[in-house]
């Protein structure tokens, strides 16, 4: 081994050599370390990374992601296309080949035969929800880290969920739909204040628990059931069974996620189990109520009104779809019901939430392809290092992206034991295990032999050297 030289006088030297990157060894450079522009004033810096050789980070945009998103590249010095719509799969093809990250939208799909030819991609951003567009399994064995944004439009939901209480309390959809047709019908009866009645929420997670601070600063007393025991925000109380809350509630709102367990957890025997004159509000997903049980228990007066944002079968575009032979044949019921407001998954639909869904999958990306933190990646194992020290000298982050099997490590270990490993991690999820490791004490020679070494074992899926 040769003596350690400082490691910033090592891109250099490197570009000398005219070394090229060993396959499958991916380069990132970023230039400044995202974290800086929060970093509150007292807080240690630390070290920015580079790759182990030097090249520019192409990232290509689709489908007109958030502006946001753009400014977080764009402060990293990253090459960035962008573009306002998705492709046809023989441009993306083309299109994927030389980008190091992609990020997308709803319409694109990244299919196994799209991301065959993408040598160099690392990481995937789903500037969205769902993630069913890409397929997850080929991209967690290539080493592809997938993220997404889940939880950035909880605020706009629970929102709307405050608007709707209000709104069925009042009657405001029939009265809104009355004069609109030139009927004026001046009324009070039936119509509430919501301030001393009680909200059931069911499923007290991003959304739910907001829901409950809006709630009671409503005036509202606030009733949740989860399957977690889960501390209460306020004043609001668990309950320890569904059917608790659905006997003492006034409005029941459902929040829970779509499951086996909760596929039409709202039926014909739990409206039996609501007040006489309840509400009921869907804003999770459609398979959750029991559509024509609700019809039913609307139809015969036992439910006062209920709001709809998610349906079991939803158009794939905006247009005139949503009637029975596109969708399911009691909508057309559901359509003539009094005091039923239907809303097309607006829930989360926000310009609020599209931004912060351009800050949450931007800056994961960046903390993905800067510091190989991949925490929040939803088809592969979640793994950090706190950041380098500032003045830590000729260190190196080694990012393994191995096969999940026995001796791993006995073999990598091997590798790395001539060198100080500061700090070490690893996990695995399925067939994929990610390894994150520090090591000390290296030069330009090391770098390029740890490398080399790495990427030599029977086990490598992707090796990326950060320094
Ligand atoms: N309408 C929209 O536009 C829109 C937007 C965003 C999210 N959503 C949907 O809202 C739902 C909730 O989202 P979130 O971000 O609050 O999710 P979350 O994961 O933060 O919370 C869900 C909660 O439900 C609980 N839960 C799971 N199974 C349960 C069961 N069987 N009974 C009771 N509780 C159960 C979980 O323990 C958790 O606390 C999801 O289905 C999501 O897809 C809809």
């Amino acid at each position: 081994m040769s003596s350690p030289q400082p490691i910033s006088q090592l891109s250099k030297a490197f570009e000398k050599t005219g070394l090229n990157s060993p396959k499958n060894t991916v380069s990132t450079s970023p230039t400044t370390s995202y974290f800086d522009q929060y970093r509150p004033s007292g807080v240690k810096q630390g070290k920015t990374l580079k790759p182990f050789s030097a090249g520019d980070l192409k990232i290509l945009l689709l489908e007109n992601v958030n502006q946001t998103a753009l400014d977080i590249f764009a402060q990293q010095g990253y090459q960035v296309e962008f573009l306002k719509t998705s492709l046809p799969e023989d441009e993306l093809i083309e299109k994927i080949k030389d980008v190091h990250a992609i990020g997308i939208r709803s319409k694109t799909r990244l299919t196994e035969n799209v991301l065959k030819h993408a040598k160099n991609l690392v990481a995937i951003g789903c500037f969205c929800i769902g993630t069913n567009q890409v397929d997850l399994e080929y991209a967690a064995k290539n080493g592809i880290a997938v993220f997404n944004s889940p939880f950035s439009n909880s605020r706009s939901v629970a929102e709307l969920t405050i608007a709707e209480i209000i709104s069925l309390s009042r009657e405001l959809g029939d009265r809104n739909m009355e004069l609109h047709n030139g009927t004026w019908n001046k009324k009070s009866a039936r119509c509430w204040e919501v301030r001393g009645k009680t909200l059931g929420i069911v499923g007290y997670g991003h959304i739910g628990s907001q829901l409950s601070v809006l709630a009671e600063a409503l005036g509202m007393n606030v009733l949740y059931y989860d399957v977690l025991m889960i501390m209460s925000l306020g004043n609001s109380k668990q309950v320890s069974s569904l059917q608790e809350l659905l006997n003492n509630s006034d409005f029941v709102t459902l929040h829970v996620p779509e499951t086996s367990d909760t596929k039409q957890m709202i039926s014909t025997p739990q409206l039996a189990e609501m007040r006489d004159g309840a509400y009921l509000i869907n804003n999770s997903r459609g398979t959750v109520v029991d559509l024509p049980a609700l019809i039913e228990a609307l139809k015969i007066g036992k439910l006062a009104g209920a709001c709809i944002d998610v349906f079991p079968k939803e158009p794939r575009a905006n247009g005139p779809y949503f009637n029975g032979d596109d969708l399911l044949p009691f909508i057309d019921d559901l359509k003539t019901l009094k005091n039923v407001i239907l809303t097309p998954h607006i829930g989360g639909s926000t310009e609020e939430a599209q931004s912060a869904i351009g800050i949450e999958v931007g800056t994961v990306l960046t903390k993905y392809l800067n510091e190989g933190a991949s925490i929040g990646a939803v088809n592969f194992p979640e793994v950090a290092l706190r950041a380098l020290d500032l003045d830590q000298e000729n260190v190196c982050r080694i990012l393994y992206i191995h096969q999940n099997v026995p001796g791993v490590l006995k073999t990598v270990n091997q590798i790395l034991s001539e060198y100080n490993i500061e700090k070490q991690f690893s996990d695995s999820r399925g067939d994929i295990a990610y390894l994150m490791a520090d090591v000390s004490g290296v030069n330009h020679d090391d770098i390029k032999n740890l490398s080399a070494e790495l990427e030599a074992t029977p086990f490598n899926v992707s090796t990326r050297l950060l320094y």
